[in-house]
């Protein structure tokens, strides 16, 4: 099976470093064109820092990375420095990037690429979705060139950033909703499923075990994050986006249903909510496929083994 072209949407953030490091670690699965960094967990300035310094730490320095947008498109800014640590990537203890950000605008990257694009692609998204809906604001003509947009954000049920709301959305509900109307394939990746993937004591002993650069890292972030998380979550971190490449990679790990999902836009509790239409009491045509269930164990089975691949150290 030919590799799938891959540009990867992030503002890492601690979860986001896991998954870049899995969808790194599957270069056979992944024609990976770019790294898009957004403001969100935490400023601009590190999620695109972060971004290089994980690609260095993976070994994969030819993969390009763009900064984007600084601030969402509407709302006033929030980060989540609270729980990602000042750096946003607090327990990696990483190096200076090997080398600068690439000089384009990552949405000038993601209109450029897709609409030269020869062969659909997917975009994986892993903040706010404001660099993605610009790019489809500047040039709605790129969505032809979208195999599919798998998207870590919202929930059927509550919250983490409000009683109602998800952070990647409510960071950006405007943002969400021109990605959420795009008319393309759509898959949500919720709180409600990537709660199941906890990163339990056991889970994180068997990443630790691998003892590589990229293994330690995993675990100095997730024991930070896991501790930051534990009076919600118990035992561990949810695994919100290394579950959206899991998904890529290994579809059969997840189920879900189609749906209609809307965004709430009015100021208020449920500013930013993602309103899933479970049983279809609004008539109206589902535009999203929203999971809901995980095979956890097999998760972390193929996430353990995909991060064993990765160098033992930074090269
Ligand atoms: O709500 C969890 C999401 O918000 C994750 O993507 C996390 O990295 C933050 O961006
Ligand atoms: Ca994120």
């Amino acid at each position: 099976m030919s590799a799938r072209p891959l540009i990867i949407d992030c503002d890492p953030g601690q979860d986001d470093a896991v998954a870049l490091l899995l969808a790194f670690a599957s270069a056979q699965e992944f024609d990976l064109l770019g790294i898009t960094a957004v403001a969100g967990n935490v400023p601009l300035a590190r999620t695109e820092d972060n971004a290089r310094r994980i690609r260095d730490l993976a070994g994969r320095p030819e993969v390009p990375v763009y900064a984007g947008c600084p601030r969402p498109m509407v709302r006033e800014p929030v980060s989540a420095e609270y729980i990602h640590g000042e750096t946003g990537i607090d327990g990696a203890d990483l190096p200076e990037p090997s080398r600068p950000p690439e000089s384009a605008h990552a949405v000038d990257f993601l209109v450029d690429t897709l609409s030269a694009a020869t062969e659909p692609i997917t975009l994986a998204t892993l903040g706010p979705l404001t660099n993605v809906a610009l790019a489809i604001v500047k040039n709605p003509a790129i969505l032809a060139n979208v195999r599919e947009i798998v998207t870590m954000g919202g929930a059927i049920g509550l919250g983490n950033v409000t009683p109602a709301a998800e952070f990647n959305v409510h960071a950006d509900p405007h943002a969400a909703h021109v990605v959420f109307e795009a008319g393309v394939p759509l898959t949500m990746i919720g709180l409600d499923v990537t709660h199941q993937a906890i990163a339990t004591p056991p889970r994180l002993e068997a990443i630790r075990a691998l003892g590589t650069a990229p293994s330690s890292a995993v675990c100095g972030m997730l024991d930070l994050y896991g501790a930051k998380n534990v009076e919600a979550y118990h035992h561990g971190a949810p695994m919100h986006d290394p579950c959206v490449i899991a998904y890529l990679l290994s579809p059969g790990l997840f189920e879900g249903r189609d749906m209609r999902v809307d965004v709430e836009l009015a100021e208020g509790h449920c500013f930013g909510r993602t309103v899933c239409d479970l049983h279809g009491r609004t008539g109206t045509a589902a535009n999203a496929r929203v999971l809901e269930r995980v095979d956890a164990d097999g998760f972390f089975a193929m996430l353990i083994e995909r991060l064993a691949r990765l160098p033992m150290a930074p090269i």
